[in-house]
């Protein structure tokens, strides 16, 4: 079908053409290059700038988590980028811009809302659907008519765009179905050898990736929630749907899937994890007896917490995400403690679910993705 696929094979577990693991039997050396996150180093953007011109991937801070970066408009940078991180070629990622301007040439149009949309909150964690132009390779967009574009709020990621001369496609830096990564040592964990470098700008500021909403429908539709709460745009744009997905307790059906990215397994740990979700007095109470359970099991339990709570357990691990009253600090810590928790070979993670307001729907969203929708509700 595709001339592609004389590169790909097919993997039936997924079902899904992927890029076989020989063609990317040449290990990579992954140069590390230290940034100041406010003023970074021009020498350090200039090496990382060349590395992308070339066709190479480089891997960067924004305020969200760390992307992996390939010139967007480079074919096959492109699957070289999905071949390093293990992800299906039909996710496709999102291109990063350094100016509004630069979305011209690769959209059909800019409609109204999303003009709105830009001006209120780019650069930031926002990232939006347009119908693509020519310009924009078939792989970059996994085929589909239309294309997720996003200008961060970093001056790493600003910088390198601006020195790279080309729209950065950039999904989030660590091997498919891992939390996403916050630090540059996340990245690294995760690849290590696959890509050309890593930009090491410190840990990220927001923590959860940007929310995605698709201005290519009327009204237009919230398909992820993240760093750009969901109430911030309804005000903005007056009617503003949220995708079943977004609040979903269980797997949605495929005819429901309207980004490529709902179909796919997502921040799952190696242990399996229960979230046990209600007021808090029921949620401290179910999961100490849960807790109580696995460990007659003889079973090693983690307890994902909160400040206010996480002194009344007793289990193998008890983490803190942050304060109940602070939704920005828990969705900061999410996936790092989500990392954290996994590293220590616990069998069962028990989660506290939080509030879905603000960045709480974003936290939430994660979370349930996380307990492959095992969910309790106390
Ligand atoms: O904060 C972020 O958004 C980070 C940083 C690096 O910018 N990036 C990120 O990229 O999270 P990624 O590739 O991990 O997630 C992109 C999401 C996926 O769920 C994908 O399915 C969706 O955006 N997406 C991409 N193109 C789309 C399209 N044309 N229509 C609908 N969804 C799309
Ligand atoms: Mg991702």
């Amino acid at each position: 079908m595709h001339q592609q696929h004389r590169f790909l094979t097919f993997d039936r577990q997924v079902e899904i053409w992927v890029m076989p693991e020989s063609l990317l039997s040449i290990m990579k050396q992954t140069l590390l290059l230290n940034v100041d996150s406010e003023y970074p180093d021009p020498a350090a953007i200039q090496i990382a700038a060349d590395i992308i011109r070339r066709g190479g991937l480089v891997a960067f801070p924004t305020e969200t988590v760390y992307g992996l970066g390939a010139d967007a408009l480079n074919a096959e940078a492109i699957l070289a980028l999905f071949a390093a991180k293990k992800r299906p070629l039909d996710n496709p990622p999102i291109i990063h811009v350094a100016d509004p301007k630069e979305i011209g040439k690769l959209v059909l149009e800019v409609p109204i809302k999303a003009k709105v949309l830009m001006e209120k909150f780019w650069p930031g964690p926002l990232t939006l659907i347009f119908n693509h132009s020519n310009l924009v390779p078939r792989e970059t967009v996994a085929g589909l008519d239309t294309v997720a574009i996003r200008m961060p709020k970093h001056k790493v990621a600003l910088e390198l765009i601006r020195q790279s001369g080309c729209p950065i496609a950039a999904p989030s830096a660590n091997l498919a179905g891992k939390p996403s990564p916050t630090t540059a040592q996340h990245v690294h964990e995760d690849l290590n050898g696959r890509i050309d470098a890593i930009l090491d700008g410190g840990a990220t500021i927001i923590g959860v990736e940007s929310t995605v909403v698709d201005l290519s429908v009327d009204p237009p539709i919230l398909l992820r929630p993240g760093g750009t709460p969901f109430e911030a745009l309804q005000k903005v744009l007056g009617d503003l749907k949220l995708h079943p997905f977004v609040e979903a307790e269980q797997e949605l059906s495929l005819h429901q899937i309207r980004s490529p990215g709902m179909k796919h397994k997502h921040y799952a740990p190696k242990a399996e994890v229960i979230l046990v979700e209600g007021k808090v007095p029921a949620v401290t109470a179910k999961i100490k007896a849960l807790a109580e359970s696995y460990k007659l099991e003889g079973k090693k339990v983690g307890i994902l917490a909160s400040e206010e709570t996480q002194t009344c357990y007793h289990a193998h691990v008890v983490k803190s995400l942050g304060s109940r009253s602070n939704l920005a600090t828990v969705a900061q810590s999410l996936f790092r403690l989500l990392r954290e928790i996994d590293a220590e070979n616990v069998d069962v993670i028990i989660a506290e679910g939080f509030s879905s307001e603000g960045l709480g729907l974003a936290v939430m969203n994660r979370l349930r993705k996380a307990s492959a929708y095992h969910i309790i509700k106390a």
